[in-house]
């Protein structure tokens, strides 16, 4: 028996405003038909004055401690996954850290654009079993509506704004319901820098002096993400020594609903097994994977004692897979 994370609590928090594909086709030169056959996107949430990464990311995190039954004073590291921080610095997670009125913990952001949560969640996750942490706050965190061509329809209309978050608590030897022990029970990660251009953003403080666009190759992406997805997926599952017909959910980055039926088919799942909340958050980058968990948390689907494999794959390439016991 060893020290692991317990995933104990999840929370999250969308922008008010719900914008429909009919709403966009008014200003973007697209349709309803084309948005939900190419992607099965339905609608997204857009941030509004005073809605930032920051706001969303404290709001889903407050939900998560509220979950977990954890007060704020416990937390010893705020691990924040983003591509589209209040501020070049500092660190978004000092400002959530800030907002929950916490004086003195750990706190930083991880970039990892899609794959961040994965990113964040590992590092939490080596940081308890190290034994320095005891209770992790991990945030996927998003506003991706800031750094949208609107003139490109072959990207704007993919993207929308969200924050999910879930709490980690050490523990050692304790067993769900079903006698199972529960925890992080793998994870991996990769990244190939070599297809940085297929998917980017064209600014940054160091080399343009502004935030720049978001552009991308979008067939190219998605043949990378069907073949990446597939391959993290199993390489998680062996580590973790389960096989997939144990899986109870997947948790996958909602990018495209297509490259979420393409990935199970290839590993032979269900599609009932995989949790879809692309059609009505389009896709939210690091946000999209807990932001899915904790819907499915709350309607009931996902239950303590669960196999639960995330998966993710973006900007970088960066992609990784995660398998918990929860
Ligand atoms: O989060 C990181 C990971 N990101 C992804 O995984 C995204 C991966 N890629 C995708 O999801 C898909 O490639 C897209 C949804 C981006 C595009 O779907 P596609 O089936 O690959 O379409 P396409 O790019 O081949 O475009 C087909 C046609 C083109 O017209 P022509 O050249 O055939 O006349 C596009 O100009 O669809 C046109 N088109 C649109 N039409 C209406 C592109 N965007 C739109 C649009 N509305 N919004």
């Amino acid at each position: 028996m060893s020290r692991r994370s317990l995933l104990i609590g999840s929370g999250s928090a969308l922008p008010k405003r719900r914008v429909s594909n009919a709403e966009l086709a008014e200003t973007v030169d697209t349709s309803d038909d084309w948005i939900v056959e190419r992607t099965g996107i339905r609608a997204r949430h857009i941030a509004g004055e005073g809605e930032t990464t920051g706001t969303l990311a404290t709001e889903a995190a407050r939900k998560a401690l509220e979950a977990a039954g954890v007060s704020p004073s416990e937390v010893g590291l705020i691990v924040l996954a983003t591509a589209t921080p209040d501020q070049t610095f500092p660190a978004t997670a000092t400002s959530v850290q800030a907002a929950l009125g916490i004086n003195d913990c750990i706190a930083f952001d991880v970039a990892a654009v899609c794959s961040g949560f994965l990113y964040a969640l590992t590092v939490a996750d080596s940081m308890i079993r190290g034994g320095g942490v005891d209770v992790a706050v991990v945030i996927g965190a998003e506003t991706f509506s800031r750094i949208m061509d609107w003139e490109d329809r072959t990207t704007c209309v993919l993207f929308g704004d969200g924050a999910g978050a879930v709490v980690l608590r050490a523990g050692e030897g304790v067993e769900s319901a079903r006698g199972d022990e529960r925890g992080i029970l793998s994870t991996a990660l990769h990244a190939d820098g070599r297809h940085n251009q297929l998917l980017y953003v064209d600014g940054g403080p160091s080399t343009t002096g502004t935030v720049g666009k978001l552009r991308m190759k979008g067939q190219e992406v998605f043949r990378h993400a069907v073949t990446n997805l597939a391959s993290v997926l199993v390489e998680s599952l062996v580590k973790a020594g389960v096989s997939a017909d144990q899986v109870d959910w997947v948790v996958p980055h909602q990018a495209n609903r297509r490259i979420l039926d393409a990935t199970a088919r290839k590993l032979g799942l269900p599609i009932e097994k995989v949790i879809v909340t692309v059609d009505e958050h389009a896709n939210t980058s690091a946000a999209s994977v807990p932001l899915a968990f904790d819907v499915a948390v709350r309607d009931g689907r996902i239950k303590q004692g669960d196999l639960v494999v995330f998966e993710a794959m973006g900007g970088g390439f960066t992609w990784g897979a995660a398998v918990i016991r929860i």
